[in-house]
């Protein structure tokens, strides 16, 4: 079940062309924005690979286009799990499993940030059980690598843009390689 490194290239290789879910950017684009975004933010090479990988899931598990327009949750953020545990740390797992209740907890912390999220990000995050509550955001910000899980998500908001320059795949992938297990 595991992947290695050579595994998510041909991943990325296979369907890294298709188009993310209601938005301007291929999975491909959005995956190295994200990264790259935590490059320039000085990340490390465990949260730049978080960036990279976050959406993994989209790829792993084909629900077709934009699920959230058919109410379905896709709970992209669980399925890379079982295939990267093995390869990467616990931080970096934690990143990418709490991305989406990140930004449950930036809309219940910063007024602002929902108004800044995509139509499809706000469609979607009413099916992932909408805005925390107060005692929700706090719980959830105590869980361990919470607060990487914020930092991925910011990236993640921004990472949308259709003619953003990035370094290539080959360059996030040695960083990969370099904090993998
Ligand atoms: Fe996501
Ligand atoms: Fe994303």
């Amino acid at each position: 079940m595991a992947l290695d490194i050579d595994d998510i290239q041909t991943l990325f290789e296979r369907r890294g062309a298709e188009q993310y879910s209601g938005e301007p950017v291929t999975q491909l684009q959005h995956a190295l924005q994200t990264a790259h975004l935590a490059e320039l933010a000085a990340a490390d090479d465990e949260l730049v690979t978080a960036a990279l990988l976050h959406d993994l899931g989209h790829l792993l598990n084909e629900q077709g286009e934009t699920p959230s327009l058919r109410g379905i949750d896709d709970l992209h953020q669980y399925f890379a799990l079982p295939f990267l545990r093995g390869l990467f740390g616990e931080r970096l797992l934690h990143a990418i499993q709490w991305h989406v209740d990140a930004k449950r907890y930036l809309c219940a912390t910063r007024p602002e940030h929902w108004a800044s999220l995509s139509e499809d990000s706000r469609r979607s995050l009413v099916l992932q059980g909408g805005v925390f509550s107060a005692e929700e955001a706090q719980a959830f910000i105590a869980r361990p690598h919470a607060q990487d899980a914020v930092q991925l998500r910011l990236w993640d908001d921004l990472a949308k843009a259709s003619d953003r320059p990035t370094p290539p795949l080959s360059h996030f992938l040695e960083r990969a390689r370099r904090c993998s297990l």
